[in-house]
């Protein structure tokens, strides 16, 4: 039997809504927060393919959800093709210097045997799932070409004149991205991921010219691939309000998943039948009982009949009480 998130993308399915949390392994969990205690380096824990499937199948032992997500990182590949990647406490990521010669180099064997553990993970995940999906993930190359030469997160201090310093280096990035990101996600779905979602989580970055070269013409190519592997592709552009329909047009994923900014009634208009994922504000999670059934509902109801996976317009909140979870989890499996 297909499980039914991957049913409500293929066949465009209305009279279930399917529902996972986006960074539902981590962060808010108690057991993962034991098991990074005893961790400190995130990048070990994300290679360790047995504690991975651990934190991966969290989420599922305490609640009904439709998928899991591996747990992993889109750093992990910047760390595959050789730049230094941690992650400090309070900070968040911290990028090495950038070598053009070592990534553009890098061999595709070496990059796979480097994050074979991941691979790993996804088998030993998929043995202990019935019926519900397993979502693998990549970085787009926006996101993952910025980290790389911004080194850390672009929240404070972005220019994007800084960024793209020489545009023909610029080029030869995002082609060697392209290929890497699509190996990536092929070797997931071979070890068992039957979705796979592509995270462009700072596409709101770039400005409207620039969104087709760094954003549409790289992710087209991949979501292509991939799509020719049978696998559908949820694409994740974070932040890019009414370019929203554009990159549907453009790129063509399976499905699109929304974020809080966008107008769940406006947005479903315009998408012509492109199922769509998530939507609300995961700060609402963080507030009384009252408002978060309201805007679940407020979700609900504007997709009533239209292909709609639940989820957020980001990911869980660190803040975020397992209690809410279930809560939200209650509301669309009641719903009629
Ligand atoms: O549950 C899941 O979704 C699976 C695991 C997952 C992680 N990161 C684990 C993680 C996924 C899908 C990601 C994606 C990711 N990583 C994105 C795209 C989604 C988004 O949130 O926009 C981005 C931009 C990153 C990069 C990254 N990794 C940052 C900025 C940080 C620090 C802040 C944070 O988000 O926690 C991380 C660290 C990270 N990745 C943690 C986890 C569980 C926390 C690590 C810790 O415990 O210190």
């Amino acid at each position: 039997m297909e499980a039914k998130l991957y049913k409500c993308i293929k066949d465009g399915k209305t009279d279930y809504t399917p529902i996972w949390f986006m960074r539902q392994a981590g962060r808010y969990l108690p057991e993962f927060m034991e098991i990074r205690k005893k961790n400190p380096d995130f990048i070990k824990l994300c290679l360790n393919d047995r504690l991975s499937a651990e934190i991966s199948l969290q989420p599922i032992r305490r609640f009904d959800l439709d998928a899991v997500i591996i747990f992993s990182d889109i750093l992990m590949i910047p760390y595959g093709l050789g730049q230094k990647v941690e992650f400090k406490k309070g900070i968040g990521p911290i990028l090495g210097d950038l070598n053009f010669n070592v990534i553009l180099n890098t061999k595709t064997k070496d990059f796979i045997e480097k994050l074979s553990p991941i691979y790993k993970a996804i088998t030993i995940v998929k043995k202990n799932l019935k019926n519900k999906n397993l979502i693998g993930f990549a970085g787009a190359p926006w996101t993952l070409l910025l980290y790389m030469l911004n080194k850390q997160s672009p929240k404070n201090n972005f220019d994007i004149n800084k960024i793209i310093k020489s545009k023909s280096l610029m080029r030869d990035l995002i082609l060697k991205l392209e290929d890497i990101i699509f190996l990536h996600t092929k070797e997931q779905v071979n070890a068992g991921a039957d979705v796979i979602q592509i995270f462009d989580s700072w596409a709101g970055l770039l400005p409207k010219d620039k969104l087709s070269e760094y954003c549409y013409i790289p992710t087209s190519k991949i979501v292509k691939n991939i799509k020719s592997l049978e696998v559908p592709v949820i694409c994740f552009p974070r932040g890019i309000g009414d370019n929203y329909s554009d990159f549907c047009s453009a790129v063509k994923p399976s499905c699109i998943s929304i974020d809080y900014e966008i107008d769940p009634k406006q947005i479903k208009e315009k998408l012509h039948g492109t199922p769509i994922q998530g939507g609300l504000d995961p700060k609402i999670l963080l507030g009384p009982k009252e408002e978060i059934k309201k805007n679940v509902e407020k979700y609900l109801d504007a997709f009533k009949d239209y292909p709609y996976i639940f989820n957020l317009g980001h990911g869980v909140l660190p803040e975020t009480k397992p209690e809410t979870i279930e809560y939200i989890i209650q509301i669309v499996r009641n719903k009629k």
